[in-house]
């Protein structure tokens, strides 16, 4: 099979993980060019990850008959028209999430992707992180008897970038960065069943200074089969990220800590170089994670979206599945506004985003 040949838009923080994690499933795919706004930026990823073309645009890099597949990897408010722009051109799409700010935009992605033809690929690590995989093969064996209740939390003390505390750029707070993981995983856990209802308590408790985003929220998922997910998010955790699952069913149940588990306790009281993204210190008590990007999954995933590319695997997470969590994202964001669950199918139009309906009650009351 010939390597897949991406196009990476974006040259920081994602942008590095996915070009690492290309090269740690070399045999498969290949990163032939990034495009990034500020020149010197773009220069500098290409330099480091030995990358052949640099641009500024992202319809240059489109242009780039050698670019098979773009991985998006830029702010989420400019997810939509990216994508429609490299359906256009030709191009597969893999989206990190959230998919994009509205309902509408979802739809028109995931039409122009089929119209052109193209894959439009959806980036939830999670589906690949080994740990995680591992619980939910044990539960399709049957370990854990019906599985009624699945938790995931993901914590740290807030995102790296500014546009994510500016709602207008992100769409919503901790919710929209981080329970769109746990939504996504509970979903994929019990096997994609349908979402009946969400129900999201949220608040902003520390950031007020920062954001008009929520900072710290519970979401519980109420599922087709009768299954509950419960999603943890919060910026408000200091000691690095911490990313867990907790499984129950009626004959058993399993636990996975996704960073800690897979960490050194470590004491040191000089500090060294790196412990986990987001750890604030490396001194006194820490723990310094190993075979981090694998443990998260990343190149497990860029391996399945370049053999889906080639045909050779079906894609188990696309625009639809970007679509499921957007759809429980508006209905967390609504549910908090209007302080009652919300059922779904829950496809409200003419919002701007997400957490307008928590901002808002009133245009929650107006499209429930
Ligand atoms: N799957 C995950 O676990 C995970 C982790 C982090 C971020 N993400 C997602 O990845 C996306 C990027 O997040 P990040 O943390 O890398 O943000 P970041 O701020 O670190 O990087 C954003 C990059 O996008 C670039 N950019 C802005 N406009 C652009 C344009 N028009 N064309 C090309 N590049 C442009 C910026 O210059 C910057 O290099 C977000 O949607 C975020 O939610 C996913």
């Amino acid at each position: 099979m010939s390597k897949v040949r991406i196009g990476i838009l974006g040259s920081r923080f994602q942008a590095d993980c996915i070009a690492a994690a290309v090269k740690a499933v070399a045999e498969e795919a290949e990163v032939v060019a990034v495009a990034s706004p500020t020149k010197a930026h773009a220069a500098d990823f290409a330099t480091r990850h030995g990358i052949a073309r640099a641009y500024t645009d992202h319809r240059e890099l489109l242009r780039d008959p050698a670019v098979e597949l773009v991985w998006i990897t830029v702010p989420n408010r400019l997810h939509a028209q990216i994508t429609i722009d490299a359906a256009q051109a030709g191009k597969h799409v893999v989206c990190e999430k959230p998919l994009c700010l509205t309902i509408e935009e979802a739809d028109a992605m995931i039409d122009a992707c089929r119209q052109a033809g193209v894959l439009l690929l959806y980036a939830e690590e999670l589906f690949f992180a080994p740990k995680y995989v591992k619980a939910k093969q044990l539960a399709d064996e049957g370990a854990f008897g019906r599985v009624h209740l699945v938790k995931q939390g993901e914590k740290h003390s807030g995102p790296h970038s500014e546009w994510f505390w500016d709602v207008e750029q992100s769409g919503g707070g901790a919710v929209m960065d981080l329970a769109c993981h746990g939504i996504a995983f509970c979903w994929w856990f019990l096997g994609k069943p349908t979402i009946t209802s969400v129900y999201s308590q949220m608040a902003t408790q520390v950031h007020h200074d920062r954001t008009q985003g929520d900072d710290e929220a519970i979401t519980l998922i109420e599922f087709g089969n009768g299954a509950t997910g419960m999603v943890e998010s919060s910026w408000n955790r200091p000691g690095g990220m911490d990313d867990c699952i907790e499984v129950f069913g009626n004959k058993g149940q399993t636990y996975a800590d996704l960073l800690m588990g897979n960490a050194l306790p470590t004491y040191s009281e000089v500090g060294f170089g790196y412990a986990v993204e987001k750890a604030a210190t490396t001194r006194g008590w820490t723990y310094p994670v190993f075979e981090e990007h694998w443990n998260y999954g990343f190149p497990q995933e860029v391996r399945h979206f370049a053999r889906c590319v080639r045909g050779k695997e079906t894609p188990i997470s696309d625009g639809e599945t970007g679509r499921v969590v957007l759809e429980a994202l508006y209905a967390a964001y609504a549910s908090a506004g209007l302080g009652r669950k919300v059922v779904l199918p829950f496809r409200p139009k003419g919002i701007g985003k997400p957490i307008d309906l928590w901002k808002a009650p009133e245009r929650a009351k107006a499209v429930v």
